[in-house]
């Protein structure tokens, strides 16, 4: 079972975030200079969230039968997803494929979302305890917002 403040509750949240921002990228007409706005949004959201898989989730992972090979595929696929990210990030809204690697990374992060919330979470929410799951919650929120100010300082920092 998923618990309010836990790990698995703080990234399930983030899945349901990066999903909603998603659908408002859909929602604009292509072309649209929000749709680039909203990118650029979900990829500092997308990179805080694979920063703290890696640092709190995927070593619990690695520790369940058959967990490093479960880990070596959700590493593969967040490096795929980064390319596209970086992809993305020398883009505009109206470079003629900025529509085509939106739609890959939509599809792409949503399958892998998936796929950590119908495999993997609810094997961790049984393999390890409740005061576990939450202390780890605790800790992914704390770099989260460590990860926000930083990026927050660096844009403030005059060039
Ligand atoms: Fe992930
Ligand atoms: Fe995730």
């Amino acid at each position: 079972m998923v618990r309010e403040g836990d790990i698995l509750h703080e990234l399930t949240a983030d899945h349901a975030l990066t999903a909603v921002t998603f659908s408002r990228i859909v929602a604009l007409p292509v072309g649209d200079q929000e749709r680039k706005t909203l990118v650029d949004e979900v990829t500092a959201d997308l990179v805080r969230h694979s920063v703290t898989e890696e640092h709190y989730l995927y070593p619990l992972v690695h520790r369940l039968p058959g967990g490093a090979a479960i880990v070596d595929r959700e590493l593969l696929s967040h490096r795929a997803v980064e390319a596209l990210l970086s992809e993305l990030a020398s883009r505009t809204a109206r470079t003629p494929d900025f529509d085509r690697l939106v739609a890959q990374l939509i599809e792409k992060v949503t399958r892998h979302n998936g796929e950590e919330e119908a495999r993997i979470f609810p094997v961790l929410a049984e393999a390890v305890s409740p005061v576990r799951l939450f202390e780890l919650g605790e800790r992914a929120r704390r770099l989260k917002a460590l990860l926000v100010n930083r990026a927050e300082a660096i844009m403030r920092r005059p060039s």
